[in-house]
């Protein structure tokens, strides 16, 4: 047996259903606030990322699959989807061809990483980017979409968090105030930290060695050194979320693991995902576009990791029922099933019939294994009234149904159940 590779898995039948709901349920979401599907290659030139994603990042410096192919060119597999999607949006023009560039991707990402509980090597984001646009209601509905996600897929105790980065006007004067007050503690850090304070000091806040956080708690925060833009850019979108009521705390070390971000970051939190608690995250990056050879246009993102999403699903997600099983008894009632079985799934419902079993009790116990809603029973005496026997599985009812309309009444009943599940819990 050649087993997987460590940090990847498979995701089986069984589990997939669970996917298959939060794909479905983001889809339909993106698409509701005005966001299209975009598909981007998983390999890229490696200079993609070490210019967007930054240098200076864990991601970069340790993390990425990069590796020089047959023609010698240097390629990676994608880390993260935000640099491929400004590219894509600058090599296509997408500003001149679509109405506004709102975009959403889904599809797997690829880091080096410890692998733990919610920590993969392969992973799953659903990425949403929007290009050109710097109101802050923008920012508001971005997050809005992302609150909206978690909480359409009850999520138990999610935790909005947002923070304000600064710009290139007041990061400066940010920075040169963490080093002062870092000042005489800074060899007590981490060696990563040290490596931080030289490269890109807000990255210390990322810091999770236990003997550094006390001295990190005293460090001043990003916010009380907004330049009045950022500020009043901050305060705008506390004051759309706040009209919106959706719930948010200001995390001051939430600066984020990539060096694109400016002014708006956020994140939200699920409790039940251990340490790897980030069940999404993003912000703006108003520099990144211009930073990638496009044109001077401000961004604003986030990715949701869907195997953490899939992990903090409520129990009782489960996939669609079969809705009809049909049995035959004897040869004639068997190739009438046979028949009844191809009309039922070109009428749009899904039927299921066992062929290896003959026998009546056989073919009943696997109609429960498949958990389907209804049976559908054709033996000699149904085919003599030209009936089938029609058995509610739940309640076990059974009643007979004219075989010329057995299919619209078995499509009716199927219908009537979607619909009602539809105007419930679904999207
Ligand atoms: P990120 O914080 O690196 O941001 O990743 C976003 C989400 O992807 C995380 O919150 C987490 O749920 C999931 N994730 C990250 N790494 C892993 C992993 N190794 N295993 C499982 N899940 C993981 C970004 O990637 C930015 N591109 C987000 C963004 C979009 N910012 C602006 N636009």
């Amino acid at each position: 047996m050649i087993p997987a590779l460590r940090g990847t898995r498979d995701i089986l039948p069984g589990e997939v259903e669970k996917w298959q709901y939060v794909e479905r349920t983001a889809r339909a979401l993106c698409e509701r606030y005005g966001y299209v599907e975009i598909r981007t290659p998983v390999l890229e030139r490696e200079e993609l990322f070490a210019k967007g994603t930054g240098e200076a990042t864990d991601i970069v410096q340790k993390e990425m699959y990069a590796f020089t192919d047959k023609g010698g060119e240097r390629i990676t597999l994608r880390p993260e989807a935000t640099p491929s999607l400004v590219r894509a949006y600058v090599e296509h023009n997408l500003e001149q061809s679509m109405a506004s560039a709102k975009l959403y991707l889904m599809g797997p990402m690829f880091r080096y990483e410890r692998p733990q509980k919610g920590r993969y090597r392969q992973f799953h984001q659903l990425d949403v980017e929007v290009f050109g646009l710097s109101d802050p209601a923008i920012d508001a509905e971005v997050i809005d979409l992302a609150w909206t996600l978690v909480e359409t897929l009850a999520i138990p105790s999610a935790e909005l968090v947002i923070n304000s980065v600064g710009c290139s006007e007041c990061r400066p004067q940010f920075q040169k105030a963490l080093l002062a007050a870092l000042g005489e503690d800074l060899p007590k850090l981490c060696e990563d930290c040290q490596r931080r304070a030289t490269i890109n000091p807000l990255r210390i806040y990322d810091c999770k060695v236990e003997a550094d956080q006390p001295i990190i708690d005293r460090l001043p925060h990003a916010v009380d050194y907004l330049c009045e833009a950022c500020q009043a850019h901050f305060g705008g979108v506390k004051r759309q979320l706040d009209a919106w009521e959706i719930p948010w705390r200001i995390s001051h070390r939430l600066v984020r693991g990539l060096d694109y971000y400016t002014r708006t970051t956020f994140e939200v939190l699920g409790q039940t995902l251990g340490a790897q608690n980030a069940l999404l995250g993003g912000g703006r990056y108003d520099r990144l576009v211009e930073h990638l050879g496009g044109p001077d246009r401000p961004g604003i993102g986030f990715a949701a990791g869907m195997e953490r999403l899939v992990l903090a699903l409520p129990e009782s997600v489960a996939g669609d029922r079969v809705q009809a099983f049909v049995v035959g008894i004897g040869d004639d009632g068997r190739a009438e099933a046979l028949r009844l079985l191809r009309e039922l799934r070109r009428a749009g419902v899904s039927a299921q019939m066992e062929f290896e079993t003959k026998s009546l009790r056989g073919q009943m116990k696997r109609a429960d294994r498949l958990r389907a809603r209804q049976t559908l029973i054709v033996g000699g005496d149904e085919l003599a009234r030209g009936e089938v026997t029609v058995r509610n599985m739940e309640n076990g009812e059974q009643r007979p149904v004219k075989r010329a309309e057995v299919v619209a009444d078995v499509r009716h009943s199927a219908l009537g159940i979607r619909h009602s599940e539809t105007t419930t819990g679904d999207v």
